[in-house]
C-alpha cells in the first residue's frame, strides 16, 4: 500500500490550518477547528475498505482526497465516471488504493451492480460515508408541476441510502464497521421556505438511521451523524444568497469526517445548533409568521 507522507510534506494540521482562510464570523461560528490526529486516523483506517456516495465534487471529493494519504482501500461512486477516474489517477500517486465505481444511485440496476461488487470483496466493508445528495431550492408554488422534485430528492437522500445499508448491514457486522451519515444542520431546525424537498428528504434518512442506531449499535456497527452548517461546495452555487453567508469550507467538513473515523462520537454539530433547535421549537409560530411575513412583503 506504500508510504504515508513524503517526508518533509507538511503534517495534515498544518495543510487544515493554511486552506481554512476564513473570515472572523466563520471562524467564530466552525470553531474550535478540527485537527486530525494523523496516527489515530491511520490506525482506524489501516487496510480497511471505505466507500463514499457522492465522492465527485464537494465534501466527497475532499474526503477521498484527504485520505489517499492513508494505506486504505476507497471505493468512490457517483455518476460522473469520469471525474472519478481521474480522482483515482491522482490520490493513487499516494498511498490509497481507489475503486470507482459510476451509478446513478437513483437507479436500481445500478445500485444492485454495486452492491454486488462490494460483496464480492475478499474483505467485506468497514466505514460507509453515505453523502452522496441533490439540493432543490424552489417554492411549493413554483413547484406544483414538479412533483419529480420530490421523488427525485427522496430517491437520492432518503431510499438509495437506506437500500446500501439494508444490504451492507451483514458485512458491517462482520467487520464491526461504521456509518456516517452527511446531514444537515437544517433536520433539527424550523424548516426554511423553498426548501421543503431537501429538507424532509434529508430529515427522512436522518430520522431513518438514528431509529436504527441502538439496533446497529448491538450489532457492533457505529453510526456518527454529522449535521453541517452552510458548506461551500457546488451544491450552493445555484442559490445567489448563500455567496455572502458564512459557510464552512469542504475541507474542513472532510477534516470533521475523517475524525469521525478514529472518535466514533454519536454526533457532530457545530457549538450553536443546540440554541438553534431550541429557539425553533419554543418559537415554532412567531417564525413560521414571520417566513409568512416576509414571503408576503416579497409579493409571494
Ligand atoms: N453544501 C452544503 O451546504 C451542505 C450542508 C449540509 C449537508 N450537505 C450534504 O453534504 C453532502 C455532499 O454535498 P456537497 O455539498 O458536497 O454537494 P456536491 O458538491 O453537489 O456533491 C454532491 C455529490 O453527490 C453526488 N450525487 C448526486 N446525485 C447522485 C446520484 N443520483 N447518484 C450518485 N451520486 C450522486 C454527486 O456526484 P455526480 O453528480 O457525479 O453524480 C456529487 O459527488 C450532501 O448529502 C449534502 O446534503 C451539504
Amino acid at each position: 500500500m506504500g508510504r504515508l507522507r513524503e517526508a518533509g510534506a507538511p503534517l495534515a494540521h498544518e495543510r487544515i490550518v493554511a486552506m481554512y482562510n476564513y473570515r472572523l464570523l466563520e471562524k467564530l461560528l466552525f470553531l474550535p477547528f478540527h485537527r486530525l490526529n494523523e496516527k489515530r486516523l491511520e490506525a482506524a483506517c489501516r487496510h480497511k475498505t471505505v466507500l463514499i456516495t457522492g465522492a465527485s465534487s464537494g465534501i466527497g471529493e475532499k474526503l477521498a482526497f484527504k485520505l489517499g494519504y492513508l494505506p486504505v482501500h476507497l471505493i468512490l461512486v457517483a455518476r460522473r465516471g469520469d471525474k472519478l477516474l481521474a480522482m483515482k489517477r491522482d490520490i493513487e500517486r499516494s498511498s490509497a488504493r481507489v475503486s470507482v465505481y459510476r451509478a446513478d444511485l437513483r437507479n436500481a440496476g445500478e445500485r444492485e451492480g454495486l452492491l454486488s461488487m462490494i460483496h464480492r470483496l475478499p474483505d467485506g466493508i468497514d466505514i460507509v460515508v453515505s453523502n452522496a445528495g441533490l439540493s432543490i431550492n424552489r417554492s411549493i408554488m413554483d413547484s406544483l408541476d414538479r412533483n419529480h422534485d420530490f421523488t427525485r430528492t427522496m430517491a437520492i437522500n432518503y431510499f438509495a441510502p437506506v437500500e446500501l445499508l439494508l444490504s451492507l448491514m451483514p458485512l458491517l457486522k462482520s467487520t464491526q464497521g461504521h456509518v456516517i451519515n452527511i446531514s444537515t444542520i437544517n433536520t433539527s431546525l424550523a424548516p426554511l421556505p423553498g426548501w421543503a424537498a431537501y429538507q424532509a428528504s434529508k430529515t427522512a434518512f436522518d430520522t431513518w438511521l438514528r431509529s436504527a442506531s441502538p439496533e446497529l449499535h448491538g450489532a457492533g456497527i457505529a453510526t456518527t451523524s454529522i449535521y453541517f452548517p452552510l458548506v461551500r461546495t457546488p451544491m450552493i452555487e445555484p442559490t445567489a444568497a448563500y455567496s455572502q453567508m458564512p459557510a464552512m469550507s469542504p475541507e474542513h467538513a472532510a477534516d470533521i469526517i475523517a475524525k469521525s473515523m478514529y472518535a466514533r462520537r454519536r454526533t457532530w454539530m457545530p457549538w450553536w445548533l443546540p440554541f438553534g433547535q431550541l429557539v425553533s421549537v419554543l418559537f415554532r409560530g412567531a417564525l413560521e409568521r414571520a417566513a409568512a411575513r416576509k414571503l408576503r412583503g416579497r409579493g409571494r
